[in-house]
């Protein structure tokens, strides 16, 4: 990683096992989870020891090669067929990260180029490793990208308002929304950061806040719900977020709330910027009315860590992605260039970009 990279990662390939940083227990404790099965990493993926777009699909990355190593184990001359099981297990941890796919299908092209009679264990690491070290090095570019964006903006030096975690916990490393906050900060661009604090699963309180202290970076934290006021103060220049899916019309799936935001952003006349890697896109899809909207068990809304903060037997909705109509983006920042005001023809323009 280079020096402006964070001193501390989510995701390790150590000892041809893949360990992750337990989030769920974050900013409490830091312990760390190795895996050598691809059930553990379903798991991890599903139980969201590991979260966020572009670290879900390296960490599926990773869960491919430890599943050719089992499989070429017990079936040597069978494994390609015998995995596909496996990544289908992969596939289905959690449904609306496009990045999820977009890494397993790449693994699987690798495996469709591999001998069956050689061990593919080296090779699909390799691959992974490589998935790993492309999205951080996306990320420092769309972090100077997203900058040089607020820097010629009429919003220079103003606050900014960041939703979830998209930092280096959420992806290979420095992040998408987050790395943009930091390489912005780092050039003086931005004044005060706040970051909502992501009911329910709190990953704002939890993670984005202990991140940026870690960072040093000043970070004040705001309930949800305090956005619009915060907004009609006149402090705020930018709310910057990342993205879960962006269809070929521009439109933008990400965490519960950021579809808020975006309509807040328009009245009171702030920026809205996402950030994300062509990994996001999903070309497929014409509009964000497509893209799958996980909905988690009601408990992560009826309590918050084991306390229960409802009445017993009372049902609750936990849909944790919404869409952003693309009519509601100022820009999304890819490593291929900045999206302005997307629309069809521009998102095809920079995706399709070599
Ligand atoms: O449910 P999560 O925590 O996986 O949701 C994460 C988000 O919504 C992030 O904003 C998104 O993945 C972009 S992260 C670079």
């Amino acid at each position: 990683m280079s020096p402006e990279s964070q001193a501390f990662e989510a995701i390790r390939w150590e000892n041809n096992q893949l360990a992750l940083l337990d989030q769920r227990k974050l900013p409490l404790e830091e312990t760390w989870i190795s895996h050598d099965q691809v059930e553990q990493v379903v798991d991890s993926i599903r139980d969201m020891v590991v979260r966020g777009a572009p670290a879900i699909g390296i960490t599926a990355a990773y869960g491919v090669a430890i599943a050719a190593k089992c499989q070429y184990q017990q079936h040597q001359l069978q494994w390609k067929s015998s995995i596909e099981a496996d990544l289908e297990k992969l596939a289905g941890s959690r449904p609306t990260a496009i990045n999820l796919f977009w890494a397993i299908d790449r693994m699987r092209a690798v495996i469709g180029n591999l001998p069956d009679d050689v061990d593919p264990f080296a090779a699909l690491v390799s691959e992974a490793q490589l998935i790993h070290q492309e999205d951080i090095q996306a990320n420092l570019t769309m972090g100077d990208l997203g900058a040089d964006l607020i820097k010629q903006s009429d919003k220079l030096g103003m606050g900014v308002i960041t939703h979830c975690n998209t930092g280096t916990l959420a992806t290979g490393g420095y992040g998408t929304a987050l790395g943009v906050i930091r390489s912005a900060h780092r050039d003086g661009a931005i004044g005060q950061v706040f970051a909502d604090e992501t009911r329910p699963w709190l990953q704002g309180a939890r993670l984005t806040a202990w991140e940026l202290c870690k960072d040093g970076i000043p970070v004040t934290l705001n309930a949800d719900g305090a956005a619009a006021h915060l907004m009609s103060t006149g402090k705020i220049g930018w709310v910057i977020v990342g993205s879960d899916r962006i269809t070929a019309n521009g439109d933008v799936a990400n965490k519960i709330g950021t579809y808020s935001l975006a309509v807040l952003a328009k009245y009171h006349g702030v920026k809205f910027m996402v950030v994300a890697p062509t990994s996001t896109f999903d070309m497929s899809l014409s509009s964000g009315a497509d893209i799958p909207i996980e909905e988690r068990s009601g408990d992560e809304v009826l309590t918050i860590g084991e306390r229960a903060i409802a009445p017993a037997g009372c049902a609750a909705f936990n849909p944790v992605f919404d869409v952003t109509p693309a009519a509601l983006v100022d820009a999304i920042v890819t490593e291929k260039g900045v999206i302005e005001t997307p629309t069809l023809a521009s998102v095809a323009a920079v995706v399709s970009a070599a």
